[in-house]
């Protein structure tokens, strides 16, 4: 029945509130771990070592490769902590996603070049004009225009680029078209929206995403960073800080401490990275939503849902898209949380419309259920990380606010994902305090600023502004 089927996915996706202490220290020694080692949490150090004042002025070219969508964007900083951006924005194909890196490159360039043409013709292009990139992925920094691809994630496979400098990559195939443009720059998507956030907010130390995948990024106090000898050349920092981009996804890949089900261990062993990812694999958008749809698909075979009267077990041919990998969109999902009509009207249109199903109020109710088991152990999951870097960073203890920037389409787009996530610090530490302490703020054109500011600062360290 429903309320048998609610009862044992309720007990399967637990998190419950006595599980928090233990798993937010187990996440700040996998945290320490990874500025003291190498094969540990990434804890990549990144080349920058100082965040904008926001009365940065300038106009710049920018980049944002997320997990979903590709833009290019045009910049200008005001001052002020103000901004404009011209942007222009591409849905990444599964085909681009899933062929070989080269051509994802090759097809960036071909963007940029119809972004110059289509929105900047009244722009000037000087002889080298400066581009900041913005990528997603876990790259070995080098330097601040450096950065070997260490792996992909989110699905993407072009293992050609595995292990080579992206700025490279990509500065090649714009040279190959002929336009005048130096990537001067590179930063992960968490480090362009702690760089957006701060330009309008200074004082914000961590920057996160929820969208597609999930990662974090913040200011470190070099001297705790013991993997990197103080002599290398990345450590010029006049302030003895530098940002270091988590990788967060990774939290969990050694150490078992996830509290996974059965679901999520399918789930890691169809994906393209088993092993990898774990944390992200509980918490982000790409996942979250294949969670739900390997559980309906269950619910589905064992003729719990779309059933109708009969109560027969539908097959994978009758379930269509629902019975293929990936392919129930995470927007969607958010969707069907979020209807509230009393027929669950959005559930059921899409069900029709998109797999050729026909739903019972009853599948419906189960469906929205589902949604809500998951996205609420998500959202803790999610806060869990968000208070280890609090505690780790001793954040509380300082008179400021803490300012925490977040993007992502799971932060922007999901009804209730905040309110499920503040909820969840409020069980970590209090009500009181959380209200007090802590602003969670939705980094306004995260990576497009962010690559922007970067590129203002790599052309600052070059001595160039
Ligand atoms: C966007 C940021 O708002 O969010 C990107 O500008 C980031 O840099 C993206 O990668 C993450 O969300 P999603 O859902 O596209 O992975
Ligand atoms: C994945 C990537 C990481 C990125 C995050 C959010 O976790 O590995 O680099 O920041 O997704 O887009």
């Amino acid at each position: 029945s429903h309320h048998e089927t609610i009862s044992q996915l309720t007990k399967a996706f637990a998190f419950p509130i006595a599980a928090y202490d233990g798993l937010v220290d187990q996440f700040i020694k996998e945290l320490d771990e990874g500025l003291r080692v190498e094969d540990a949490m990434p804890m990549i150090p990144t080349f920058v070592y100082e965040l904008p004042t926001g009365q940065e002025k300038n106009k710049i070219l920018s980049l944002d490769l997320g997990g979903t969508n590709l833009r290019v964007c045009r910049t200008t900083l005001a001052g002020n902590g103000e901004f404009d951006i011209v942007h222009k924005k591409w849905t990444i194909s599964d085909e681009l996603k899933k062929g070989p890196g080269k051509g994802l490159f090759a097809w960036i360039a071909d963007r940029i070049e119809e972004f110059l043409s289509t929105s900047c013709q009244n722009d000037h292009l000087e002889d080298t004009y400066p581009l900041g990139m913005t990528f997603s992925f876990p790259c070995e920094q080098l330097d601040i225009n450096v950065g070997k691809l260490i792996n992909w994630t989110k699905g993407f496979r072009g293992l050609d680029v595995v292990g080579h400098d992206v700025v490279k990559i990509l500065q090649d195939c714009i040279d190959a078209k002929g336009l005048k443009i130096t990537v001067n720059s590179l930063i992960n998507d968490t480090v362009g929206t702690l760089l957006a956030t701060t330009y309008k907010h200074p004082g914000c130390e961590i920057g996160i995403i929820f969208g597609t995948g999930t990662n974090c990024a913040y200011l470190e106090d070099q001297a705790n960073i013991t993997k990197i000898k103080p002599t290398a050349a990345n450590f010029k920092s006049p302030t003895n800080q530098q940002l270091i981009n988590t990788e967060w996804g990774a939290f969990g890949n050694k150490s078992g401490a996830l509290p996974t089900n059965d679901y999520d261990r399918r789930l890691d062993q169809k994906s393209s990275q088993p092993g990898n990812q774990l944390y992200e694999k509980m918490v982000s958008g790409l996942y979250v939503s294949e969670l739900t749809r390997i559980v309906i698909h269950d619910l589905a075979h064992s003729g719990e849902l779309f059933a109708g009267t009969a109560k027969t077990a539908k097959t994978d041919q009758e379930l269509g898209d629902l019975a293929i990998k990936e392919r129930l969109d995470g927007a969607m999902m958010g969707a069907f949380e979020g209807d509230t009509s009393a027929n669950l009207d959005v559930i059921d249109q899409h069900f029709k419309s998109h797999y050729n199903l026909d739903t019972s109020l009853g599948d419906r109710e189960t469906i929205k259920h589902i949604c809500q088991l998951i996205s609420a152990r998500a959202a803790r999951l999610s806060a869990v990380g968000i208070a280890a870097l609090i505690k780790k960073r001793e954040l509380l203890a300082k008179p400021k606010k803490i300012i925490v920037g977040i993007d992502g389409s799971l932060f922007n787009k999901y009804p209730n994902f905040r309110q499920h996530l503040e909820g969840a610090l409020n069980e970590i530490f209090d009500a009181a305090t959380v209200k007090a302490k802590i602003s969670l703020i939705h980094a306004e054109d995260g990576s497009g600023v962010g690559g922007a500011i970067a590129a203002y600062l790599a052309c600052k360290q070059l001595h160039k502004i």
